[in-house]
C-alpha cells in the first residue's frame, strides 16, 4: 500500500474498511461475523467451538427480551478489529425477515457491503429489497456464497441468478472445487492457485490451507479438478473478471465461495474486503461540497438506540466519523441546534461490551452515551461548520393507529411515542384534529410495529393496542391541498413531528386516479420513495 498524501486523518482513513454484512435470515451472517472475528484474532480460539458460540451470543446484540425469545437480532452492533495492517469496522445489520429502516441507515454509514447467500437457496425474495438498495446506492458489494459444505446448486446457476435477480454482475474471484456437499477447496482466480482446505472440528480454529498449482491440484482432486477447470475456462470466455472501477461503481460484485461453518474461504473473503473495498473517502455535505478527510472532526449520526443496557437506562447515538480526529472529551457542535455537545461518554461498542474510546478516525463508529438531543441524520462537528445530508428513508407502506389501553398512562404513552419517533423505530403521524390521542404509526415492515408495542409496554409502562389501517401509500402534501384531499374517500392527511404533511392512500391505483383527476394537488414522493417505487 503506497502511503496516501495528506495528514494523519487521511493516513488513518486509508487503513480503514467500514462495511456491513447483509443476508437472508439463516444464510450465515452471524456465523460469518464470528469467523471474521476469529480470523481477526478478536475471538479467543483454542478453547473450542463452545467458546466461539458463547462469543457469538455475546457479539450478537440481544438487548431485548423479544430478540432473545425469537433468536433474532433486531438491533445493530458495531464490531471493530485489526486485520493485517488495517482496521476493520463491521457494521451489523438486523438479520430478520422484515426489512426495516434500521438496515437502510446502517448502509448509509458503510463504504461497502458483503452479501451472504445460502448456496442451496440463492436469492430469496423477502430480502431482495436490501440488495436492491445497495445497487441503487452504488454501494460496492462483495458476494459470499455460503454453505458449500452442504448439497446445493450448481455454482454457475447461482451466479447467474445473482445477475438476473439483482442486476449486479458477479465476478468470481474464487471458484469451488468439488460439488456443493463435497467441498475440497477453491481456485484463487487472481493467482491460479488451488487452495485446499482441511476441516477443523466445529470450525473452532482457522482451517488449514494448502496451496497447490494446477498440476498438483489435478493430481490431488482428479475429476473434481477437471470439472472446476472447465467451469473456469467458461468464466474466462464470458469475461466475468474483476474490474476495480466497475466494482466500486456497484456494477459488478467480486464473488467468493465458501463455508463459514468450517472456515473454508473465510480468509480469502476477509483479505478481499481489505484489498478491494474502498477506504473512507471525503463525504459530501448538504451543499454537495466535499469535507476533506483532514478537515477538523465531523461525524454523522446514523442510528440511535435506547436501553441497550438494562442495568442503566441510556440512549446511545452511533456516529460515523467522516473527517478529522475524534477525541473523547472534545466539545463539538451539533449542526442542527448549533448547541455545544460534550463527548465525555464516548464508547466503542463491541456487541454488548463497551469500552471507552479515546480516539477515532474517519470510518470508525463511536457510540455517544446519553446523547439525548441527538437524532438520526444529525451532524456533529468541530470548528468548521458542516451538515451532511439527511439519510434518505424508505417510504412507509404500513400504517396502524396506536391507542393506550389505560388512559391513566397517557403521559407515559406520549413520552414513549415521541421517543420512538426520535429514534426512528417507527414514524409517528398525527391526525390534524385529534393530535396526540391516537397517532398513526408508520413503518416499512411489521416488525417495526412489534418493537414499538413491546417497548411502549416494557420501557414506558404504557400497554397499547394497534389497529391496522388500510392505507398503503404515502405522499408529501401541503396545506393548500389538505382540504380537498381530506374530503375524498380512501384518503387521509396526517402530520409528522417535523410538520410535514403526508397524504395516505389505500392503493397506488387510487393515488393515480386522484392525480389524474386533480393534477394541481401537491402529492410528492417521500425522500427515497422513488428508489423503491
Ligand atoms: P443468520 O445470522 O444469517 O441468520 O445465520 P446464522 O449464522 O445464524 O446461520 C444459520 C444456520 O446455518 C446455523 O445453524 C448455522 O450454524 C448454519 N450455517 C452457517 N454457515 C454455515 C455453513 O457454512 N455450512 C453449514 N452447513 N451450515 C452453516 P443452526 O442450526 O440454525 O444454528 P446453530 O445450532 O448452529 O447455532
Amino acid at each position: 500500500m503506497s502511503a496516501p498524501e495528506g495528514g494523519e486523518a487521511t493516513t488513518e482513513a486509508a487503513r480503514r474498511r467500514t462495511f456491513a454484512i447483509i443476508s437472508h435470515p439463516d444464510a450465515g451472517k452471524t456465523t460469518l461475523t464470528e469467523k471474521f472475528l476469529l480470523y481477526g484474532g478478536a475471538l479467543t480460539t483454542g478453547a473450542g467451538a463452545v467458546k466461539a458460540r458463547e462469543g457469538r451470543r455475546a457479539v450478537t446484540s440481544d438487548w431485548m427480551e423479544m430478540e432473545r425469545q425469537r433468536g433474532i437480532s433486531i438491533t445493530s452492533t458495531v464490531l471493530q478489529f485489526p486485520y493485517r495492517d488495517h482496521v476493520v469496522n463491521l457494521l451489523d445489520t438486523p438479520g430478520h425477515r422484515d426489512f426495516s429502516e434500521d438496515t437502510y441507515r446502517v448502509l448509509a454509514a458503510a463504504d461497502a457491503a458483503v452479501m451472504v447467500l445460502d448456496a442451496a437457496k440463492g436469492i430469496e425474495p423477502q430480502t431482495l429489497k436490501l440488495f436492491e438498495v445497495c445497487r441503487e446506492r452504488g454501494l460496492p458489494l462483495l458476494t459470499f456464497i455460503n454453505k458449500w459444505d452442504r448439497p446445493g446448486r450448481d455454482p454457475l446457476e447461482v451466479i447467474d441468478e445473482v445477475e438476473q435477480r439483482i442486476g449486479v454482475v458477479p465476478t468470481p474471484l474464487t471458484w469451488p472445487v468439488g460439488l456443493a456437499g463435497d467441498f475440497r477447496g477453491v481456485v484463487d482466480r487472481r493467482t491460479g492457485d488451488y487452495v485446499r482446505f482441511t476441516r477443523v472440528a466445529r470450525g473452532a480454529t482457522e482451517a488449514p490451507e494448502e496451496v497447490l498449482d494446477a498440476a498438483g491440484a489435478a493430481d490431488a482432486e482428479g475429476e473434481a479438478w477437471t470439472r472446476a477447470a472447465d467451469e473456469l475456462s467458461l468464466l474466462d470466455e464470458v469475461g466475468a473478471s474483476h474490474d476495480d472501477e466497475l466494482f466500486r461503481a456497484g456494477e459488478t460484485s467480486p464473488t467468493f465461495f465458501g463455508s463459514a461453518l468450517t472456515n473454508f474461504g473465510v480468509r480469502l473473503l476477509l483479505d478481499a474486503v481489505v484489498d478491494l473495498a474502498p477506504s473512507p473517502t471525503p463525504r459530501l455535505d448538504e451543499a454537495g461540497k466535499e469535507r476533506p478527510l483532514d478537515a477538523p472532526f465531523s461525524g454523522l449520526v446514523f442510528k440511535v438506540q435506547s436501553n441497550m443496557d438494562r442495568a442503566h437506562r441510556d440512549r446511545i447515538a452511533y456516529l460515523r466519523v467522516c473527517s478529522g480526529r475524534f477525541e473523547r472529551g472534545m466539545v463539538v457542535t451539533h449542526a442542527r441546534t448549533h448547541k455545544p455537545f460534550a463527548t465525555k461518554y464516548a464508547h466503542s461498542v463491541f456487541g454488548q461490551e463497551r469500552e471507552t474510546v479515546e480516539v477515532a478516525w474517519p470510518g470508525d463508529v463511536v457510540g455517544l452515551v446519553n446523547a439525548t438531543e441527538v437524532r438520526v441524520g444529525d451532524t456533529l462537528y468541530l470548528d468548521e461548520h458542516v451538515a451532511y445530508p439527511e439519510i434518505p428513508s424508505f417510504a412507509p407502506e404500513q400504517f396502524s393507529v396506536v391507542r393506550v389501553r389505560d388512559t391513566g398512562k397517557a403521559k407515559q404513552f406520549r413520552k414513549g411515542v415521541t421517543q420512538l419517533d426520535e429514534e426512528g423505530v417507527v414514524q409517528v403521524l398525527r391526525d390534524l384534529d385529534m393530535g396526540d390521542q391516537a397517532p398513526v404509526l408508520a413503518a416499512v415492515g411489521p416488525m417495526q410495529f412489534e418493537v414499538a408495542v413491546h417497548r411502549l409496554e416494557t420501557e414506558f409502562g404504557a400497554p397499547v393496542e394497534l389497529s391496522p389501517t388500510s392505507y398503503t401509500v404515502a405522499r408529501v402534501t401541503d396545506e393548500a391541498s389538505t382540504t380537498p384531499l381530506r374530503g375524498m374517500r380512501g384518503v387521509t392527511v396526517l402530520e409528522r413531528a417535523d410538520g410535514t404533511r403526508l397524504a395516505l392512500f389505500e392503493s397506488r391505483f387510487w393515488l393515480d386516479r386522484v392525480l389524474a383527476d386533480q393534477p394541481d394537488l401537491t402529492l410528492d414522493p417521500l425522500v427515497g420513495n422513488a428508489m423503491v417505487g
